[in-house]
């Protein structure tokens, strides 16, 4: 349910801090800002239940690996809330089925599993009433939290050291603080650039169909004063064939032991132009985002979406709805197209292999 709507012409209570994930201010529910809105209008909505929590993941509302896996262990707990009065066996039977549900809302970005994962397990080493089962899974989520937004800042401080201070980035998609509960995880080191009074520039690939690129990349930087430029996907050749990137940076959803990775659709096309043009590429990943199970790109499953986000844009028909529609929300791109990961621990140079990578 919406709490707050203002439009962008009329927006007093929007925050200074961007925070996609964060609890209610009673606690009972997980507050998000609703992404499917953005630009036009900053609109937060209250996740209390199971089907809230599963709609605002496959629909959007709330994107992006590490905000997913975020909101999913969050929204597990708030979706629990109503029935820790209950019987033990029926609280242990419900916790299993909700996780699954959450857990089948997106296939690819392995935040979500891992996240949830992490709080079966916690449920599994608690003793006691269902009550006191929840209130340890509210505090493993809170950590999950505030252990993303550290893991961002690392991520920034890491990366801000291949950042000439008039760097000129080209991104796609939004590895931003609005898919992260931090300042996100490719604009992090451009953040931290900018606190640190760079002038680094930013050139948003708009990101069809969905436009995750246009609508919020480019909101927040602008919201936090940096230079970004909005172009359409087919146009980032030209502009590295002209000179005029020095660096590619790009998130990633899951990264396979041998470092192929996936990330939204369009980034495998992008590592081929800036390799044919001699400019480096990088991925920016937390932990959590690698994968050691998967050996490599192969293995990773893509989200198919439904044809209409291609078909269909602004309410308005923009192909025959005779035409079939081929929509993979993300690709994978191989790891020899990687200069480097820039992850929370450090940066990570070929050969690659994060066979050994893991919290535990
Ligand atoms: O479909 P989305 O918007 O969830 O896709 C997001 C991306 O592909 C991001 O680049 C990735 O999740 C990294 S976010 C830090």
């Amino acid at each position: 349910m919406p709490t707050t709507t203002n439009s962008e012409t009329n927006a007093p209570q929007r925050p200074r801090v961007i925070e996609a994930v964060r609890w209610s201010p009673d606690g009972g529910a997980v507050r998000i800002i609703d992404q499917r809105l953005l630009p036009a209008e900053y609109v937060e909505l209250d996740l209390r239940t199971l089907d809230e929590v599963c709609d605002a993941i496959s629909t959007l509302a709330v994107r992006g690996a590490p905000a997913i896996g975020v909101a999913g262990a969050m929204g597990l707990v708030a979706s629990l809330d109503a029935h820790a009065g209950g019987a033990p066996g029926d609280f242990g039977d419900r916790l299993v089925a909700h996780a699954a549900r959450i857990r089948a809302t997106r296939p690819t970005a392995v935040n979500l599993p891992w996240a949830l994962d992490r709080m079966l397990g916690r449920a599994a080493r608690e003793q006691g009433p269902p009550r006191a089962i929840l209130t340890a899974l509210r505090d493993e989520a809170t950590q999950i939290l505030a252990e993303d937004r550290a893991m961002c800042r690392r991520i920034g401080e890491h990366g801000v050291a291949l950042l000439a201070p008039d760097a000129r980035v080209l991104t796609h998609c939004n590895a931003g603080a609005l898919a992260t509960g931090g300042m996100g995880t490719a604009l992090a080191p451009i953040y931290i650039a900018a606190e640190r009074g760079g002038r680094v520039s930013v050139f948003a690939d708009e990101t069809r169909p969905l436009l995750q690129g246009s609508r919020l990349t480019a909101w927040e930087l602008a919201r936090a004063g940096i230079p970004v430029t909005v172009l359409t996907d087919g146009m980032a050749a030209s502009l590295m064939q002209r000179g005029s990137i020095d660096l590619c940076i790009v998130g990633a959803d899951r990264i396979a032991a041998n470092g192929d990775f996936a990330n939204k659709i369009g980034t495998y096309g992008l590592a081929i132009v800036a390799r044919h043009h001699g400019v480096p590429f990088y991925v920016a990943a937390p932990t959590s985002t690698v994968d050691p199970e998967v050996p490599d790109g192969d293995a990773i499953v893509i989200e198919q979406r439904g044809g209409d986000e291609v078909r269909r844009s602004f309410g308005r028909l923009i192909a025959p709805e005779e035409a079939a529609v081929y929509n993979p929300a993300f690709d994978v791109t191989p790891a020899a197209l990687v200069t480097a990961f820039i992850t929370d621990r450090r940066i990570v140079r070929p050969p690659y292999d994060f066979s050994g990578w893991g919290f535990e």
